[in-house]
């Protein structure tokens, strides 16, 4: 296959909707080859990676120094994305955010044709007789597809590729936590219950999702709420290192939770851990109206300083009487809360279905949540989380 052949072949950036068996096909060849290179993913992933810096020497600098770190990244998301293909509704929106966010790394079309020419053969490399004509085929249409769709919005987007903006304060919330507000040198267009991927100067290239907990202010002050999770590489970085003055960069807004205040529905929200951001971001925005569909907030944690910021949350909800908060802990016995998992303790109130839904936190709580809800009875198309994250 030639690296024109990635690229080239499909007009626009919608699959070939007008065969949805071609689409079932291609997936189902793209899953099946995968499963049987699963197995050896460390070593896809260093082939992977090789053969890319052999093919495309200049994008060896957008990547992290120690690849060590994270060698499975842009792979594992590759593959995670190329099986959604035959979900065009989620998936060509998000490939649009996703094509205007990777303009931060100075991608251009002939990296595209590496990375794609590089996947291909790695996952032929080790699909054994597994690997057919059939297969390259349906894994190149696929890519194509993908790529195209991220080319396109890159192409068409006029905003910058990335915002600089300077810390100006760092709040340690306990040994976990930390608040940090940043002050864009100019004004980032975000929706509340978006999200921006951030690389701070501690860890370059090393670039994470993070929400702002804020509506858009007047002065474009964002304020993130971080979590030091157990061996993280930013994400500790960040709560005990950031320092007042320090410059960010933030990437173009991403992702779909958000409210509309024209609907009919009341909104049911479930917000794990750091995952209460977005909802923060939304519910901040609403309170500038006092008539709002109703809110029902669920903010769960393991233990009761997950819970840091319920206090907050409350106040506002005591005069806006169109807010509801519920604290939820896994952790036995704690006054003014209920006892349980997220995915428990929403369901114990029965499907929701009258509601739209909002579900955010970590993957896993994501998952566990939305499936509990799916058996209790809501319907999926009323529930909304990001769903191509990858952690
Ligand atoms: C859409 C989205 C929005 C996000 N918004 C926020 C936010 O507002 N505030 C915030 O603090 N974080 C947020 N995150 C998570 C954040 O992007 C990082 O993934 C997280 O901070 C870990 O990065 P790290 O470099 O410290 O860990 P890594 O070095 O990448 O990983 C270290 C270890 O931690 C595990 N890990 C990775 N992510 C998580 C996680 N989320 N929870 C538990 N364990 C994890 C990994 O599996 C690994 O074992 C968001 C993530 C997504 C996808
Ligand atoms: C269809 C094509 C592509 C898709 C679907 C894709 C998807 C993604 C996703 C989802 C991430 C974020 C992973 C995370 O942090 O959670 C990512 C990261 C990244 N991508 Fe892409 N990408 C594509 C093409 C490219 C190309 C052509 C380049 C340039 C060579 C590139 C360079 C990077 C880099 C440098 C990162 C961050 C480092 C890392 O996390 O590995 N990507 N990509």
């Amino acid at each position: 296959m030639t690296a024109n052949a990635l690229v080239s072949p499909i007009p626009s950036s919608q699959p070939r909707t007008d065969s949805p068996t071609a689409v079932s096909t291609m997936v189902r060849l793209v899953r099946e080859s995968f499963a049987v290179v699963e197995p050896h993913a460390e070593e896809v992933a260093q082939f992977f990676y090789g053969m890319l810096f052999t093919i495309e020497p200049s994008a060896r600098e957008m990547f992290p120094a120690n690849m060590q770190v994270q060698r499975s990244r842009l792979l594992r998301a590759l593959v995670h994305v190329v099986q959604m293909v035959d979900r065009p509704d989620d998936l060509v929106p998000f490939l649009q955010q996703l094509g205007r966010d990777h303009r931060k790394f100075g991608v251009v079309s002939t990296h595209y044709e590496a990375v794609g020419m590089a996947l291909i053969s790695s996952v032929k490399k080790f699909a054994g007789p597994a690997w057919t004509d059939e297969v390259e085929r349906a894994w190149a249409e696929a890519y194509t597809i993908m790529a195209r769709s991220m080319l396109d919005a890159a192409a068409a987007d006029e905003g910058p590729a990335y915002w600089p903006a300077e810390v100006i304060s760092h709040e340690r919330i306990g040994w976990e936590i930390a608040i940090v507000r940043v002050r864009p040198h100019y004004p980032v267009p975000y929706l509340p219950g978006q999200y921006v991927s951030v690389e701070v100067p501690q860890r370059p290239r090393l670039w994470r999702y993070l929400t702002p907990a804020n509506a858009p202010r007047p002065d474009g002050t964002i304020d993130f709420h971080i979590r030091g999770v157990d061996g993280g590489w930013v994400s500790r970085s960040i709560v005990a290192h950031a320092n007042v003055g320090d410059t960010w960069k933030m990437g173009p807004p991403m992702g779909r939770i958000s409210v509309s205040r024209e609907t009919s529905r009341d909104v049911l929200m479930v917000a794990g851990g750091t995952g209460v951001s977005p909802m923060r971001a939304i519910i901040d925005h609403l309170s500038q109206w006092g008539q709002n569909p109703h809110v029902h907030l669920f903010i769960g944690g393991r233990i009761e300083e997950d819970l840091y910021d319920v206090p907050a949350l409350q106040s506002i909800a005591a005069v806006n009487p169109w807010l509801t908060v519920v604290p939820v802990v896994e952790e036995a016995g704690i006054p003014g809360t209920e006892q349980g998992t997220l995915a428990d303790v929403v369901t114990r109130y029965g499907a929701w279905g009258d509601r739209d839904v909002l579900v955010s936190g970590s993957p896993g709580m994501i998952r566990a949540t939305v499936s509990r809800m799916l058996v209790a009875g809501t319907p999926l198309d009323r529930i909304t989380y990001d769903p191509f994250t990858v952690d």
